[in-house]
């Protein structure tokens, strides 16, 4: 049976600040939800949230970028708003960025990631939503997930996915793509991806079957908005078993906390903490930021789940070293590594501090 798995999302107001969802916002996400299952177009769904996003993972047979279901998701996020500016809640609508949907949620603000599969016997997949974060912070777990062999030994001793998998990467700011067949190819490809902010890992595809096996959303917030409108805040969605990674390869990345640009301001370098959902409430120094990753199993579409996979205790140590690694860049305050490089920051006071200190500068 081919089934479309869509997680879309969007930050329409935090509680309190940017810390955390409103049950009411969820709850009205769930309502629409559950309307659109009793009167078609979906199969099923699931509402849940990742710090101060709502994020809809939506089953359905219509395929990617469809127009309903972008709609649908478009109209949920707009009822939402509706709850949050009752509320009052903090930028209620921010990622909404037209007034208007104009037939796909893409580069309007919402982040999208979608595949459309042909649903095997047993189809077990692991959705990643992160905050305080940008797109580009998936190069390096699926890196580690598709071609590492110390993260993955399937890649190693695993005949079905001995040949590796193809890597497509995108450069979101030049507007071009391009694949990489690994692991012949991971030397180029780590050029490109270990310079995250820029290119970016859209999909995975097994080099055996030619299978899509990770997709993920790379919507750069502050190129579509022309200014700092909140975090890219992504998602991915990995399937695993078979020919793909076991599922304890695919969480396995997430074990060794890794630093991620985000953070306070979208302008920090900042440790990835993997947490249950219960636990993504990025509070210090609107932080630091958190992934979780839910994991279901699709029967006819249905999403038998969800498992909270990072509520596992053998993920304590991870947080312990991320609380660590946040501690030791806090220290640099306003500084670099901790803060941004001037041109990568997404809050700046740059353009007016340079024009009051004009005339002061003298050449050296
Ligand atoms: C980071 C984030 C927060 C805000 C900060 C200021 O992605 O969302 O750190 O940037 O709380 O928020 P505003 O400008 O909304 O007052
Ligand atoms: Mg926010
Ligand atoms: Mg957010």
């Amino acid at each position: 049976m081919d089934v479309t798995l869509s997680v879309i999302k969007a930050d329409i107001g935090g509680y309190v600040g940017h810390s955390e969802s409103h049950p009411d916002v969820i709850a009205e996400g769930q309502e629409c939800m559950l309307k659109a299952k009793k009167n078609g177009p979906l199969i099923d769904y699931h509402v849940t949230k990742c710090g101060d996003d709502l994020e809809l993972i939506m089953t359905h047979s219509l395929g990617i970028d469809n127009k309903k279901i972008h709609k649908l998701a478009w109209d949920t996020f707009v009822n939402c708003t509706k709850v949050a500016k009752k509320l009052k809640l903090h930028g209620a609508g921010q990622d909404l960025l037209s007034d208007s949907f104009s037939g796909n949620v893409k580069g309007m603000g919402p982040g999208v990631a979608e595949m459309e599969i042909n649903e095997r016997g047993a189809e077990s997949v692991i959705i990643f939503m992160a905050d305080k974060t940008s797109s580009g912070a998936w190069n390096m777990p699926l890196y580690k997930m598709f071609a590492d062999p110390f993260n993955t030994i399937g890649l190693v001793i695993a005949e079905n996915m001995h040949k590796g998998f193809a890597f497509e990467v995108h450069d979101v700011k030049g507007h071009k793509k391009v694949t990489f067949e690994c692991p012949d190819e991971i030397y180029d490809m780590l050029v490109l991806i270990g310079a995250p902010s820029r290119y970016m890992v859209k999909a995975v595809y097994s080099r055996l079957s030619g299978d899509i096996a990770a997709i993920s959303s790379t919507q750069k917030l502050a190129l579509i908005a022309g200014r700092y409108v909140g975090k890219d805040d992504p998602v991915c969605i990995v399937r695993c078993q078979g020919e793909f990674p076991a599922v304890g390869e695919v969480v396995e990345p997430f074990a060794a906390p890794i630093f991620v640009e985000g953070w306070m301001r979208g302008s920090h370098m900042g440790p990835l903490m993997p947490t249950s959902v219960a636990d993504s409430v990025p509070t210090r120094f609107d932080g630091p930021p958190r992934v979780i990753a839910l994991g279901f199993q699709l029967a006819e579409g249905k999403l038998i789940g969800p498992r909270d996979m990072f509520a596992d205790i053998s993920y304590d140590l991870a947080r312990q070293k991320a609380n660590e690694m946040a501690d030791l860049m806090r220290r640099h305050g306003p500084f670099e590594p901790h803060r941004l490089p001037l041109d990568e920051m997404e809050y700046t006071t740059m353009p007016q501090v340079m024009k009051k200190l004009e005339k002061r500068f003298k050449t050296l």
